[in-house]
């Protein structure tokens, strides 16, 4: 009996996960001129649409850019901001850059990690929300700054961070 070569061997058929991804990578390829520059901006809009980078995304995307996996992981890992986890039903970021600092933002975000019961950069186990930092909302004049499903709060002390909790909660 004849031995089936590895090239002969039909391909492994996708996923529809992995279908999904290399359609998205397409549609944002499609609209670049060439891969050049184009990693983030295309991470950005995968976490856009898919809500996070998950781990076997980054093959699709390393070979769509030809780039190693190692370089597209390293990539995702480095910059906050790509989550590589599904987000909570709400997604809280605390300001961690200076300005916020100055303000008391340190103390607000140990407040927040004891109120809500989630760690920094992680999401309750109940999938209710997500704590993320976040570096500089441009609003440094207002701090302890955060944003709260996409809405930027200001000002934060205990009565305010006590009704966000309240909201999250909601
Ligand atoms: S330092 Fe927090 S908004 Fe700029």
């Amino acid at each position: 009996m004849r031995r089936t070569r590895e090239s002969e061997r039909p391909a492994p058929a996708l996923t529809a996960e992995a279908v999904a991804y290399r359609e998205a990578i397409g549609r944002f390829m499609a609209g670049v001129a060439d891969g050049r520059g184009v990693l983030l901006p295309l991470l950005h809009a995968l976490q856009e649409e898919f809500g996070h980078i998950d781990d076997a995304l980054v093959p699709h995307v390393a070979e769509a850019l030809n780039l190693s996996r190692a370089d597209v992981h390293g990539v995702v890992t480095f910059y906050h901001d790509f989550r590589r986890q599904p987000a909570g039903r709400h997604v809280i970021k605390l300001c961690r850059a200076e300005s916020c600092q100055a303000r008391g933002g340190r103390a607000i975000e140990r407040a927040a990690v004891e109120r809500l019961g989630v760690a920094m950069g992680t999401t309750s186990a109940d999938g209710r929300v997500t704590l993320e930092p976040v570096y500089c909302l441009g609003l440094c004049a207002t701090g302890p700054n955060a944003l709260v499903d996409g809405v930027p709060v200001s000002r934060i002390d205990g009565a305010r961070l006590e009704r966000l909790a309240a909201q999250v909660a909601a």
